[in-house]
């Protein structure tokens, strides 16, 4: 056995023994939700803003959550009956067990999992020499702001993405960037920042948002606006954002270099501005 201890309904179990029931709606409809929490010295980062996000994506889905501060002593727990610090935090809340029927059920309980594994570190050179990026087009649904367990585009998406020796893929919808399969996505231009706004087309990223902040304490303008495939191959520079990713440049659009051809200015100031956020999370 793996010696890995996962969470299932309130129970702690050798994540072999932790199951669910082969009638979940979430193994049958993908009618779930999740969120994915980076873990930095022991201390989930940016936990609260993730419970928010649950909240919003159960709301949109009329699902009613379990008590969220319940769930988070057992995220604790959780990390330290599995001894890690740095780590990713994995939360899946479906919506339960029941006979098949594709009306939401009324009355049972949702099936909460949870799993905390060692985060795999990215090669360096990402960050010192900048990533690929393919675009694909959107054929998502609608809802992309919702944290759904539904990922089959991105999935294969990111699939594709790997193929082509890329680092991710960047959904386009109608001539316009969106986001990629698991991040956001910034553009700099003449040292601004920019980035697509908050629509039903993209998630609300957490890194996103922390992102934008430490911009502006920087002194670097911000703007939420529509971006344009032509724009982002223009762009002097480019990088995708998220709670595992934590920010990544990117040199090359499907085969077009981004400015220099290497990680730029902003990103450099920005990630090493995150990176200071962090470290000290532990503090918190
Ligand atoms: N993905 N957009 C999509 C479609 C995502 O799935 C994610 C996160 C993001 C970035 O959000 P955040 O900064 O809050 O992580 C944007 C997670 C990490 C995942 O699916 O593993």
């Amino acid at each position: 056995m793996t010696g890995i201890t996962a969470y299932v309904n309130g129970r702690f179990l050798p994540l072999g023994e932790a199951a669910v029931g082969i009638e979940d709606r979430g193994y049958q409809f993908g009618d779930g939700i999740y969120e994915v929490v980076r873990v930095y010295g022991g201390t989930p980062f940016k936990m609260r803003e993730h419970l928010d996000r649950l909240r919003r994506s159960a709301r949109a889905i009329e699902l009613d959550l379990p008590d969220l501060d319940r769930l988070t002593e057992d995220a604790l727990e959780l990390l330290k009956r599995n001894g890690l610090r740095e780590c990713s935090l994995y939360i899946q809340v479906t919506r339960g067990v029941c006979p098949r029927k594709h009306t939401v059920p009324r009355g049972i309980a949702p099936t909460v999992v949870m799993t905390a594994r060692e985060v795999a570190g990215f090669p360096a050179e990402y960050r010192s020499r900048g990533v690929k990026l393919i675009t694909v087009p959107d054929d998502r649904w609608a809802r992309c702001y919702i944290k759904t367990t539904n990922l089959l585009p991105n999935v294969l998406a990111r699939s594709k993405a790997e193929r082509a020796g890329a680092y991710e893929a960047v959904f386009v919808r109608d001539g316009f960037v969106m986001e990629c399969s698991s991040s956001n996505l910034f553009i700099v231009e003449s040292g601004a920042l920019v980035t697509p706004p908050l629509t039903n087309y993209i998630l609300a990223g957490v890194t996103r948002a922390t992102v934008i902040q430490l911009a502006e304490e920087l002194g670097i303008e911000v703007r939420e606006e529509a971006v344009s495939l032509e724009r982002l191959y223009r762009s002097d520079e480019v990088f995708v954002t998220g709670t595992v990713t934590e920010i990544v440049p990117a040199v090359d659009i499907d085969g077009t270099t981004v400015g220099t051809g290497k990680p730029g200015p902003v990103f450099s100031l920005l990630y090493r501005g995150y990176t200071g956020l962090t470290a000290g999370a532990g503090d918190a």
